[in-house]
């Protein structure tokens, strides 16, 4: 199954995206955690998107169309994938829709003054990109998984996670419309507890 999981920033794309995958044993493709790779490698690419991720800017079209359009060439694709933060504006879907076929779209619904609190609060591992939130750590700093140092992601400080809202209402919510249209689009309350949401998806997608 070929899916996308859309929804604004914080609405719990990542988190969701996690366990769905192991559930159905495929990969999440998160192009948020492909370009963050990028960035603290220094490749090309990621020179060139690190100043638009900073200011909550999304980077441009052909970027990660072609990151995306590589990476659904790989081998473990074949069995089906969630894209987690792609597309993100109707070119970009529209791009996707040349080369991939999309069984189904998952939007994760969530008002934006609770997003605003689960972006401030949340935490990171910088070596394998597990998330949690900091009223669910009990005071403990390193990941579960691999037991890094959790941080804060840069782009998720006030004044950009304001700009990031902007940018999904104008840029990517007309994607909820564009879907509609195709009949592909699942809505998910993405404001229940994880569990919850979990089993919503999971019915939403039939699975
Ligand atoms: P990206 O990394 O994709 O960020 P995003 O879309 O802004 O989404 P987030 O990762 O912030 O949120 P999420 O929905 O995954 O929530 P999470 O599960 O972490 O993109 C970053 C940047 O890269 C963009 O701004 C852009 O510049 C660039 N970019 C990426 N893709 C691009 C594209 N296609 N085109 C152009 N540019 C692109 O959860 C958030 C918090 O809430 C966590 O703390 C979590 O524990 C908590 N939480 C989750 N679910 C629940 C729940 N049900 N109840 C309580 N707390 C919850
Ligand atoms: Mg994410």
């Amino acid at each position: 199954m070929n899916v996308v999981f859309l929804g604004p920033p914080g609405a719990g794309k990542g988190t969701q995206a996690v366990r769905v995958c192991e559930r159905l044993n495929i990969p999440q493709i998160s192009t948020g955690d492909i370009l963050r790779k990028a960035i603290k490698e220094q490749t090309e690419t990621g020179l060139k998107a690190k100043a638009f991720i900073d200011q909550g800017q999304l980077v441009p079209d052909d970027v990660v169309i072609d990151i995306v359009r590589e990476r659904l060439a790989m081998p473990d694709c074949q069995n089906g994938y969630i894209l987690d933060g792609f597309p993100r504006t109707v070119p970009q879907a529209q791009a996707l829709s040349g080369f991939a076929r999309i069984d189904a779209v998952v939007d994760i619904e969530v008002s934006d003054d609770k997003l605003v609190a689960r972006l401030s609060g949340r935490r990171v591992c910088p070596a394998c990109s597990a998330t949690y939130h900091e009223s669910r750590l009990s005071g403990k700093t390193d990941c579960d998984k691999c037991g890094a140092a959790l941080i804060q992601r840069d782009d998720d400080k006030a004044e950009t996670v304001l700009n990031r809202l902007k940018v999904y209402h104008d840029q990517t919510a007309p994607l909820i419309d564009f879907y509609g249209k195709q009949g592909l689009l699942r809505t998910v309350d993405g404001s229940q507890p994880l569990d919850d949401c979990f089993a919503d998806i999971l019915k939403a997608l039939g699975v």
